[in-house]
């Protein structure tokens, strides 16, 4: 079983939607300005969060502009071209805030000519793919790996799901967080202490913002708050889209729902394996907080 069955198609070996592909050289050839900032993660690794931290951080916690538009419009989705992204940034200006999925080497290179600032947030790989799956169930547009098989097989071989190998993903932006303007934050450290990293955020963005600004953007972006914004919890999604009888998109918000899916000796199996490949890369990724 391989990647194949489910994508048909890859750029440069990493498995992408069909409708990704399609508009690839539009995507290849974006034109990023120095202001623009990029929000990259893998899937299901906490992008929302991320992007409605930032916002609130360059609204300085004002919610009424927050609420201006849904997620995808207010920071389009770089390589998804239905129903948002390359189109809809074609034609905003500087300075954007945009979303993507795209590992390291697959992000257009004008974002690097030009300097852009990168946030990359990390999720722990077992509650990423227990997280895919249940996403996966609800996509109607999106091929299955992760409910056809194992989760816990589908851990050991991430690079069969969209956008590619969890581990290759993670580890690409960590090497080059030095020699690139990269943020590198932890969706563990992020829910254990959302103050403390909602302020780097905000250091990183060269925003000067009070403490009670910082703990207002806190109470906005968590999870209680966000599930109940419509313009945050993509409830603007048609349900042809996603199905909400199968799972919600704001689903849980947890570190550790990874418990209630796997058995002991799963864990321990995925565990030999994650210690060997995560080897030459140690990232202070926790499974539980
Ligand atoms: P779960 O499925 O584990 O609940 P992405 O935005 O990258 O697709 O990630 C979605 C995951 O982030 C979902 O995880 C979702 O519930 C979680 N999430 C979204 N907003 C969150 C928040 N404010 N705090 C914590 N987790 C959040």
């Amino acid at each position: 079983w391989t990647s194949e069955i489910h994508y048909k198609i890859h750029i440069q070996g990493i498995p992408l939607l069909e409708r990704v592909v399609k508009y690839w050289p539009r995507v290849e050839k974006f034109q990023a300005s120095e202001e623009d900032l990029l929000i990259a993660t893998y899937p299901k690794a906490g992008t929302t969060w991320t992007q409605e931290v930032v916002d609130s951080i360059l609204n300085e916690g004002d919610v009424e502009k927050c609420k201006r538009a849904p997620t995808q419009v207010r920071m389009p989705f770089l390589e998804m071209t239905a129903p948002d992204g390359i189109t809809k940034l074609e034609v905003m200006d500087p300075p954007r805030v945009i979303k993507t999925h795209l590992p390291i080497q697959l992000v257009p290179r004008s974002f690097w000519d030009a300097g852009c600032k990168v946030i990359y947030m990390a999720r722990n790989p077992k509650d990423t793919v227990v997280s895919y799956y249940h996403f996966d169930r609800m996509h109607l547009y999106q091929p299955e790996p992760t409910v056809h098989y194992s989760i816990c097989l589908v851990l050991c071989k991430m690079g069969i799901l969209g956008w590619g190998s969890w581990y290759d993903h993670v580890k690409g932006y960590w090497k080059e967080r030095h020699n690139k303007k990269i943020l590198y934050i932890l969706y563990e450290d992020m829910k254990e202490d959302p103050v403390r990293e909602v302020t780097r955020i905000a250091q990183f963005l060269k925003r000067q913002l009070s403490k009670s600004t910082i703990e207002h953007i806190v109470q906005m972006t968590a999870f209680s708050a966000m599930r109940e914004n419509p313009m945050a919890n993509y409830s603007t999604i048609p349900d042809t889209i996603f199905d909400r009888t199968a799972s919600e998109f704001m689903r849980k918000g947890e570190v550790g729902d990874w418990k209630n899916h796997f058995s002991a000796g799963e864990d321990a199996a995925f565990e030999e394996h994650y210690r060997k490949i995560m080897s030459d890369c140690p990232i202070p990724i926790r499974f539980t907080i």
